[in-house]
């Protein structure tokens, strides 16, 4: 069997229950290890805590030794262990489908992920539209595919979740080109280059899916011990000093419930200001005011 446990969002204590037996009884133990990280543990105290050796995934392992990952799981149990959810924006279905492609049954073990978490900050997820992802920009690569989506949640009224870029062992263009396997330090996006991003497209685009007042929440290190919140717009954040890694933004849709506005007022520096900056924005994609249809005299006839 292989076995996809769910890991949280933090804590090595935050696996469930059922997760950490299976974990002490399986053959094999891999923890993926480069779409997100446990903020409160690592490798060594995740083998600590369930006694026993873990060995990291990376996504070449992944993605492609995946038959090394599944080697003998028609007869033993795999544990694959992954930060929050399995399912939770990182659906390893190509490993599952080699899994079953090999017979091996597959079993999930799910857990908190971020995109459930994320309604600590007092947005409803029912108000949630599609959630998208930023990566870094490059000096010749600069993605704005992010756009549409945001634009396509706005105009229905919903808040949308974008999740930042992690770059865990990468190599330099030069050691690539080099074919050296030397890897660069891991890079977490933080609140203020996604902003910055964010503003760079927009003024490309000027298309006004958003504006630099459009009214956000900062989302750092959820679920650990310094999660933090910070309400504010869009430009005021591409200034914010969001601390260590993990973070998280969500841009805010038309469609802000009073109590959702009452919420984040304790995350904000001046609550009228927030006030006004959620007011102004709900002008943006108002839809039009009904117009009862013209009465047609003749109808009966
Ligand atoms: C590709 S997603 C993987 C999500 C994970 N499987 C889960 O279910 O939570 C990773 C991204 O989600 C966001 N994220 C994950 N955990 C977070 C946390 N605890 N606090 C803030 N953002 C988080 C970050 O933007 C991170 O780069």
């Amino acid at each position: 069997m292989l076995y996809l446990i769910g890991l949280g969002l933090s804590y090595e204590s935050d696996i469930t229950v059922r997760g950490l037996e299976v974990v002490k009884k399986c053959k094999r133990v891999y923890l993926e290890a480069y779409t997100s990280i446990l903020m409160a543990a690592d490798q060594s105290s995740l083998e600590q805590f369930y006694g026993r050796e873990v060995i990291l995934a990376d996504r070449e392992l992944v993605e492609t030794g995946s038959d090394q990952i599944l080697a003998g799981a028609q007869e033993d149990d795999i544990a694959f262990l992954v930060v929050g959810d399995p399912f939770g924006a990182t659906t390893h279905t190509d490993l599952i489908i080699r899994a079953r492609e090999l017979g091996i049954k597959v079993e999930a073990i799910h857990n908190a992920s971020v995109m459930n978490a994320v309604g600590a900050c007092g947005l409803q997820l029912y108000q949630f539209g599609q959630t998208v992802s930023l990566v870094f920009f490059t000096d010749s690569w600069r993605p704005d595919s992010f756009y549409n989506k945001v634009m396509e949640n706005r105009k229905i009224g919903l808040h949308t979740l974008l999740l930042l870029d992690i770059k865990v062992k990468e190599q330099s263009i030069e050691n690539m080109a080099r074919g050296r396997l030397i890897y660069e330090p891991p890079r977490y996006m933080d609140i203020a280059t996604a902003a910055s991003q964010l503003l760079e497209i927009e003024e490309l685009r000027g298309e006004k899916a958003y504006t630099p007042d459009t009214p956000c929440v900062a989302i750092s290190r959820l679920g650990s011990p310094s999660q933090t919140f910070k309400a504010a717009s869009l430009k005021e954040l591409a200034e914010f000093d969001s601390g260590e890694p993990l973070h998280s933004l969500v841009m805010l849709g038309r469609q802000v419930h009073d109590l959702e506005l009452e919420y984040l007022y304790q995350y904000v520096d001046n609550k009228d200001e927030f006030k006004k900056l959620v007011e102004a924005d709900q002008e943006y994609f108002k839809p039009p005011p009904y117009v009862a249809p013209v009465e047609n005299d003749d109808e009966d006839l």
